[in-house]
């Protein structure tokens, strides 16, 4: 596919004005300094959508959806990023020959129309496959898990024998070779195409609206040496962040249950079938996208998530369920013993046993709090301390007395702090803070637990001016070097790195090098600070001392809690020398930068 210079996409960025762009698709209004509209990416009634003439990016302040004019074509059209590209070039009329010679996408659906006969076509063929002598080994197999026939037919299952079928079907059915190689079901080779599934028990995959677009092929065989499932790569109808497996059944069951469940796998989809529920999705290995908000919001505000019990099922549950959260669900949490997924759940304690352990469910705080509890070290003291830190935010933000004090018992039992230096440190979280964690969904805050709101605001303001200026950042660079707030930190090195190639930063060009929806959200964020627009360099040495200082007393203060716990005298001794000397570097700090 072609490539464009960074340059190049800077130049076509900025032959259009975002406002003009956005305005075309939805009524915007001036409000203030900016432009205001409804958010298309969520159930909107007032306008929380702002757009900024003057940075060139748009930022919804509920569900938090942001970025550059690229973004928005891609997230509003539901199109890749080339063609957002591609259709801002049009517009800004700039000649793009890279792009017009390597990909047309089609915009009709008549052009992508084969693509989805292709599937259903071989949908079939692979079914009657199943049927057949070639697929008895598959057959075994499936029965050996249980799945009956009557879930084959419900699931579609099939089988992709050890030859090139659909090769062999789609040439019979006149499909041209083109074609086929788009569907992604045919890979071209060096002197003939091959079928891209091969010997696999295949799982076909729908879109949201019922159509077949894609597969997954399983091994069955215990001594082949392959991944476990192969899937069908993304194509012109299969994009995996807009694919829930199961979506278009499990619609009318959770309007029916009001509740859906997130699942990690489609054989915990048909494992949740076989025990009688049909309210379920599968992330099939990916994490939640904004499109996957939308579809399960379509259908209902309530997701019970049920992932893998290990480890990385756990972190992935962490993960999907604080995005949920962040984006206005209610969300339940499900934890199945012993490490296993629903499929293996069903296996061993069978139905019963299944929907036993689907209906104790949690709320993600009280998961939150088994979960660091597990993954961390409690018998080291700055673990356990790190224990309170993760938890102080959202144990701040709980409105409801009864649960607060519920959950901060549990807390304390865990943590071995008492309650009442808990409910001191949770005070200490400021009413502003409170706030945010409630109002504004999706905007990251910080993982690390509450931070002094002062210093968050000085890390703040020097990102912004960082932003703005590529002599702060260097200053930032040669002077700290360090922010307390992971994301700050992360973003700010992002900002060095930015300088290092270019002079200025425009925040709709800089975006584009985040990737992560977190960290842009973050950065809109910060780049619509209401500071004034002219650097000051006194502010910034403030700035600059504030956080510095702040770090050195975090320092000290882990210093002294070490010193305390210390017995041995010697080392005592040898902490509290270092601790006068990192007071007196604090205080340094304060008269000098
Ligand atoms: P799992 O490894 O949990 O599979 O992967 P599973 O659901 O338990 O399947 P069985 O019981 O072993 O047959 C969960 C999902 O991750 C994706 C698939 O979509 C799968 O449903 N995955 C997994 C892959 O894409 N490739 C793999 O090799 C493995
Ligand atoms: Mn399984």
């Amino acid at each position: 596919m072609a490539r464009l210079s960074e340059e190049k996409i800077e130049q076509i960025r900025s032959s259009v004005d975002i406002v003009d762009v956005i305005g075309s698709y939805i009524p915007l209004s001036k409000r203030g300094k900016g432009y205001w509209g409804i958010c298309p990416f969520h159930d909107d009634s007032n306008p929380s959508m702002s757009v900024s003439q003057e940075l060139q990016i748009y930022k919804c302040f509920v569900c938090g959806a942001g970025g550059n004019v690229f973004t928005f074509l891609q997230n509003y059209l539901k199109i890749g990023y080339l063609e957002a590209v591609k259709m801002v070039a049009e517009m800004g009329g700039i000649p793009v020959d890279e792009l017009n010679e390597a990909y047309t996408r089609p915009k009709v659906n008549d052009q992508l129309k084969p693509l989805y006969d292709m599937h259903e076509e071989a949908l079939k063929i692979y079914h009657v496959m199943l049927s057949r002598r070639t697929g008895l080994r598959a057959r075994e197999y499936l029965e050996k898990r249980h799945i009956t026939d009557e879930v084959i037919e419900k699931f579609m299952i099939g089988y992709a024998p050890n030859e090139d079928t659909l090769l062999k079907g789609f040439g019979q059915l006149n499909f041209n070779k083109v074609d086929m190689e788009r569907s992604g079901l045919i890979i071209e080779g060096t002197r003939q195409d091959y079928d891209r599934f091969k010997d696999r028990i295949m799982f076909p995959l729908w879109d949201s609206n019922g159509q077949v677009v894609g597969f997954s092929g399983r091994i069955y065989q215990k001594d082949r040496d392959e991944a476990k499932y192969m899937n069908s790569p993304e194509s012109e109808i299969f994009i995996k962040g807009q694919t829930l497996y199961h979506y278009h059944e499990a619609k009318q069951a959770t309007r029916q249950a009001g509740f859906i469940y997130l699942l990690e796998g489609f054989m915990d989809v048909i494992a949740l079938y076989r025990a009688g529920l049909e309210n379920a999705v599968a992330l099939m290995g990916t994490a939640l996208t904004q499109d996957h908000l939308r579809l399960l919001r379509k259908l209902t505000v309530q997701v019970h998530v049920c992932l893998d019990g290990d480890r990385a099922g756990q972190e992935a549950t962490l993960k999907n369920a604080s995005i949920l959260a962040r984006n206005g669900f209610q969300v339940r949490v499900i934890r199945l013993k012993d490490g296993m997924d629903p499929d293996e759940t069903l296996e061993q304690y069978g139905k019963e046993g299944l929907l036993k352990s689907l209906a104790s469910h949690m709320s993600l705080l009280e998961f939150k709090i088994n979960y660091y509890y597990e993954t961390s070290q409690m018998d080291n003291y700055d673990e356990r301390k790190a224990y309170l830190d993760h938890l102080a935010g959202d144990l701040a933000s709980l409105e409801d007395p009864i649960d607060q004090s519920y959950y901060i018992g549990l807390v304390s039992n865990k943590s071995g702090f008492s309650t009442d230096i808990i409910h001191e440190k949770i005070a200490n979280i400021g009413g502003s803070m409170r706030k945010k964690i409630h109002e504004v969904p999706i905007v990251s805050h910080t993982k690390q637990g509450p931070l002094p709101s002062k210093y968050q605001k000085a890390e703040q303001c020097l990102l912004h001016y960082m932003l703005l200026s590529k002599q702060v950042s260097s200053q930032y660079e040669k002077k700290l070097g360090y922010m307390y707030d992971a994301t700050y930190r992360v973003i700010a090195n992002y900002i060095v790195d930015y300088y290092r190639s270019h002079d200025t930063l425009q925040i709709a060009d800089f975006i584009n090098v985040l990737g992560q929806d977190s960290l842009i959200s973050a950065v809109l964020e910060i780049a619509q600070l209401h500071l004034p627009s002219e650097v000051d360099g006194k502010e910034i040495q403030d700035y600059i001392q504030t956080i510095s200082q702040h770090t050195f007393r975090l320092e000290i203060e882990d210093r002294e809690k070490e010193m305390h716990q210390e017995m041995d005298p010697v080392r005592k001794a040898e902490i509290l020398k270092e601790i006068i000397a990192l007071k007196k570097k604090l205080n340094e700090l304060k008269g000098v930068i």
